[in-house]
């Protein structure tokens, strides 16, 4: 299917030249980015299990290293196993997160030592890589055909692998105990917002997915048209201020907000507040990256299950905005009809953009970013953190899995909650208008806000 509403994505590269360099400097910032992660702390603190919920640092060291050597150098490229003995530990569906620290896993040195190999390998490799759809040869090796290896489909998906646990590897240095060991500067100051508090998305069919982003993977695609009625949707993400008025409120303690599910785990968990939040006297702290602050009222909400999030709504008299009316707001222009691969357009993010790939180790304040607004004026789509919609993750029609059942299609069904946008933590790489993540409704280590919505009356259009 080709996608009714989209030229070809301007971050196709055309020439195999301009792709293998595409390619190399997305792998290479990945790795100095995997590389600071993984070096700024001890090596206890690569080994140690700092949550139930996260691997051990070098788990995913190492776990990076032999998706690489699996999707490029063997399935890409037909190399044999270089050490076929550690596949299954780091196969994440043999082994769940709570017992990997208990695995005879790699040690920091060899596990180092066995990514940097991989990726000597790989960049071998891609020297001899004929990029099928960018000129014609057949790479021999390649298991699947030439979708594999189609505009570098392989490696931009390893790329985005990389980043992905990159994200998850701050994810465990946010839940670490101790003194900091990263530090980033702030996001350039930025004048206190002053537009509407929401914005008016009228009814009307779009593009939803994609069929032509060369790196989109399986659950983006293909294009499809949703007819979405009109509705309302916050400009920005909430804030600590709006979500500590419901804090304040009691919110908390009124099953009237919560769903069912949600209010049974708030209680038996005793939650009352955002992960890393604690009150002190009349205020309230946050912890980020083993340092102790107040919570700044013009920032982002972080670390909220979908439940709070979904509670957070119902009191302001709202809803989570649906999946397609998310990306709906962030993809559709209204004056040209179509669906563009970013909110501000088809230009890959610029810093000027969006809160974006570990810069700043926070969310900036509600109204940042006025380059990287949609053409209706809604902000920090991309970026800051992690949006919950209403949504169950569930494939769009025409789905096919691609290229391993284990990346999205088993995950697909009502238990996961769909998130939109990115954080702060994600690399632009592995981050679009169209990129889909999902998790648990209860889970809250994971750098992720909200914004609400709710439907347009007759009178609004
Ligand atoms: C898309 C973030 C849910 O971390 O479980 C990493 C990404 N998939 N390795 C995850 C992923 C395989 C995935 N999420
Ligand atoms: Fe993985």
């Amino acid at each position: 299917m080709t996608d009714p509403a989209h030229g070809p994505a301007p971050g196709a590269a055309t020439d195999p030249e301009t792709l293998r360099e595409r390619v190399l400097s997305t792998l290479t910032t990945a790795r100095d980015r995997t590389t600071l992660l993984t070096s700024c702390v001890e090596e206890p603190d690569l080994t140690a299990q700092h949550s139930p919920l996260m691997s051990p640092l070098v788990w995913d060291l190492a776990h990076i290293g032999n998706q690489e050597e699996l999707w490029l150098l063997r399935a890409v490229g037909g190399r044999e196993a270089m050490r076929p003995e550690i596949d299954s530990l780091y196969d994440a569906f043999e082994h769940p997160r709570a017992e990997r620290p208990s695995l005879p896993l790699l040690p920091p040195d060899e596990a180092r030592k066995y990514a940097a190999e991989v990726r000597g390998r790989v960049i071998d490799l891609l020297e001899s890589t004929a990029f099928h759809g960018a000129h014609g040869t057949r790479p021999a090796h390649d298991a699947h055909g030439t979708r594999l290896t189609e505009a570098g489909f392989a490696f931009g998906m390893i790329a985005q692998h990389e980043q992905q646990h990159d994200e998850t590897m701050l994810i465990t240095h946010q839940l670490r105990r101790g003194p900091r060991a990263l530090t980033a500067p702030d996001p350039e100051p930025t004048p206190p917002f002053t537009g509407p508090s929401e914005v008016l998305v009228p009814g009307g069919p779009f593009t939803m997915g994609t069929s032509t982003e060369p790196w989109a993977l399986d659950n983006e695609r293909p294009a499809h048209v949703r007819d979405i009625p009109a509705f309302w949707i916050d400009t920005t993400p909430v804030t600590n201020g709006a979500y500590l008025a419901f804090v304040e409120d009691g919110g908390y303690d009124d099953p009237r907000w919560w769903a069912p599910d949600g209010w049974t785990h708030i209680r038996a968990h005793g939650i009352t507040a955002p992960l890393f939040w604690r009150r002190d006297g009349g205020q309230w702290l946050r912890r980020r990256f083993g340092v102790t602050e107040a919570a700044p009222p013009e920032e982002p909400v972080l670390h909220v299950s979908w439940y709070e999030a979904d509670a957070y709504a119902r009191w302001a008299g709202r809803r989570l905005p649906t999946e397609a009316e998310w990306e709906k707001a962030a993809r559709h222009d209204p004056a040209r009809d179509r669906s563009t691969r970013y909110p501000w357009g088809d230009a890959d993010p610029g810093p000027e953009h969006a809160n974006l790939g570990q810069r700043h180790l926070r969310p900036a304040p509600a109204g940042s970013y006025p380059a990287g607004e949609s053409p209706l004026g809604v902000r920090q789509l991309i970026g800051d953190v992690w949006e919950w919609t209403a949504s169950d993750f569930l494939p769009y029609p025409g789905f096919t899995a691609f290229p391993y059942k284990e990346y999205s299609e088993v995950f697909f069904g009502p238990e996961y909650k769909v998130l939109r946008g990115g954080s702060f933590a994600v690399d632009p790489v592995a981050c679009r208008g169209t990129f889909r993540n999902w998790d648990y409704p209860v889970r809250r280590q994971i750098f992720s806000g909200f914004r609400t919505a709710r439907p347009a009356r007759a009178e609004d259009a």
